[in-house]
């Protein structure tokens, strides 16, 4: 029993769900419907770890290139309902990898119900699509999807209690001591908080260039300004 023959019945699978859905409904486009952003987000969180997607900014190369893995289907002709379905039969059912890489797979069930018609329909859209761009990429959104439901940052608006309050840790820090507990946290612990709960694979998730910006955004805005001034919301404490 080969891979490869998993992935041609996952593909029919697919195929024929949508055939299925064509007698009652317009098209196998009710999905098309789903929300796309709530799509990429998932897709960021639970995909981006490892698979390159270029249109959600994700580089990391555990799976495959989801870029590559669809831009010959599509110019084969494979429209983009097919597609869909194919990224929801993997997501449901991952394939096994390669017998000689067990240590490489896809964990089942990363999304479920809606959510995995959420992602599916946004890898559908974007994948391998030519000419599709990278995201530009916004430091403060990043922090307050990513991070803010863990800490605290008064400029971001968020007020997540799981790990330290940055504005109350990171002023006095430098770029590099930020940038080493970001993409290494289990490196230095802080005082009086959990090992081990912080993820630790920002450094997949985000490019440099991402990762430096994303530093010079936490160094200019906790503890409101860092002493640099760097303009964060003006006043209006209670
Ligand atoms: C822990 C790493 C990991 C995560 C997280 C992950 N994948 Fe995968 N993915 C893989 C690997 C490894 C493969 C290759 C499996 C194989 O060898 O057949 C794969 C294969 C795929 C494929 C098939 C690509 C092809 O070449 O046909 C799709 C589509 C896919 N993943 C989508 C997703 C989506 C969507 C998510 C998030 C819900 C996700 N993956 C999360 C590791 C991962
Ligand atoms: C699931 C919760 C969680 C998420 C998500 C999370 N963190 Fe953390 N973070 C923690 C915990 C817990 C600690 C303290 C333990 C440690 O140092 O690893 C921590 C520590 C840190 C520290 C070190 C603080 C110090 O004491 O100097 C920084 C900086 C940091 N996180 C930034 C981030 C950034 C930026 C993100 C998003 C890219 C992020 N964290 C996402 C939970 C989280």
């Amino acid at each position: 029993m080969r891979a490869l023959g998993r992935k041609k019945a996952g593909l029919v699978l697919g195929a024929a769900a949508c055939v299925a859905a064509l007698g009652v409904l317009t098209g196998c486009d009710l999905q098309e419907d789903a929300d796309l952003e709530r799509g990429e987000q998932l897709f960021t969180q639970k995909c981006g770890s490892c698979h390159v997607l270029t249109a959600a900014g994700t580089n990391a190369n555990i799976g495959p290139n989801l870029d590559y893995a669809f831009q010959e289907a599509r110019a084969a002709g494979m429209d983009q309902d097919t597609v869909e379905g194919v990224v929801q039969q993997q997501i449901d059912n991952p394939r096994p990898a390669a017998p000689e890489d067990t240590d490489v797979y896809m964990p089942p069930d990363l999304v479920e119900g809606e959510d995995a018609e959420a992602v599916a329909a946004y890898v559908a859209s974007v994948a391998g699509v030519p000419g599709i761009e990278a995201p530009r990429f916004v430091a403060a959104e990043f922090f307050a999807t990513n991070c803010g439901g863990c800490h605290a940052l008064e400029a971001a608006g968020t007020t997540g209690a799981i790990g330290p309050s940055l504005d109350e840790v990171l002023p006095g820090q430098s770029a590099a001591q930020i940038s080493r507990s970001i993409v290494d946290p289990e490196a230095q612990i802080s005082p009086g908080f959990p090992q081990g709960v912080m993820p630790n694979n920002y450094e997949q998730v985000l490019t440099p260039p991402q990762l430096r910006q994303l530093v010079q955004y936490l160094q200019q805005s906790a503890g409101g300004g860092g002493g640099g001034g760097a303009g964060a919301a003006g006043g209006g404490d209670g």
